[in-house]
């Protein structure tokens, strides 16, 4: 007979594992629900760096194109082979003329294999005429349970920070909404980070969500985002507090794009608080139509 300690030690197991979602009452082989057999060719971003100690100090940069990020190293390419899934997402997305049209592509998109992992899509959140678009890396459990992005602490975080400068998801006043997303709309199972395939073979739809959206202001919250939609190496600590011109070819004219510290990184490290103070301000000041 298994004791109280026993089965909360194998829980606690589990959920160091990653596994931290009952998803059915009967076992499922993932594998053998695969449409196709996996390739061993991968599309895949620069290899996210750590952050490197100490922050950049402000300064102007050249716009920046967005192709997918280039490949580097070979990862998990999901069900469909890597170049297959990348052509069928830019098919997808860039059909798609609308955001509702844009959520259903993606709902209906099989080249990232995080989407048979996961609870629920989490497409995006806020008033779609928001100025502001912030792009997150990828729903948690909270997320993933609520298909909403940032509702989790992390997101509690982010809601008292926007707040400080008079920014509010709920809102429907323009000068006062932003709009929320991820890079990924799928939860990493355990939380992991995502492989760059995953970003890669998602990256289309970001890129559409953007031109769609059309913000005049992105904020790219933590390093997975910033690099990947900036086409950076640096780490998130010398890309924050930095303006950059994002472009893409959708997009009619290049948008005011700033890199900030991630709401859940600030949580383990709350003196970095400070330079999200700085960061909010300068997107405040943006905001109100200073440099
Ligand atoms: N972290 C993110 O990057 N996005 C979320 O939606 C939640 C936590």
């Amino acid at each position: 007979m298994i004791g109280v300690v026993e089965s909360v030690s194998a829980l606690r197991f589990l959920l160091d594992c990653g596994v931290d979602e009952v998803i059915g009452e009967e076992p499922t082989d993932w594998s053998a629900l695969s449409p196709r057999p996996r390739t061993q060719s991968a599309v895949a971003s620069p290899a996210p760096a750590r952050p490197a100690p100490g922050a950049a100090a402000p300064q102007p940069a050249p716009r920046q194109n967005v192709p997918p990020p280039a490949p580097t190293r070979a990862a998990d390419p999901g069900p469909l082979g890597a170049a297959e899934a990348g052509q069928s997402a830019r098919v997808a997305a860039s059909a798609a003329q609308t955001l509702d049209a844009l959520k259903e592509a993606l709902a209906a998109f099989d080249g990232c294999a995080l989407k048979k992992t996961a609870t629920n899509l989490v497409f995006g959140m806020g008033s779609r005429q928001a100025r502001i678009m912030l792009i997150g890396e990828a729903p948690g459990e909270n997320e993933d349970r609520q298909g909403l992005p940032f509702v989790g602490p992390a997101g509690q975080l982010l809601d008292r920070m926007l707040a400080a400068i008079g920014l509010d998801r709920h809102a429907d006043d323009p000068a006062k909404a932003v709009y929320i997303t991820n890079m990924l709309p799928w939860r990493p199972p355990g939380n992991r980070s995502p492989t760059d395939s995953e970003i890669a073979a998602c990256m289309p739809f970001m890129v559409r969500h953007i031109e769609l959206m059309a913000p005049d202001i992105l904020i790219f919250a933590g390093g997975i985002s910033a690099k990947a939609m900036l086409n950076r190496t640096e780490g998130i600590t010398r890309l924050r507090g930095r303006w950059f011109d994002y472009g893409s070819a959708g997009l009619k004219k290049s948008v005011a794009a700033m890199p900030m510290l991630h709401p859940a990184y600030l949580l383990r490290n709350p003196d970095a608080k400070r330079e999200a103070w700085k960061d909010l301000l300068a997107l405040k000041v943006r905001l109100d139509g200073g440099a």
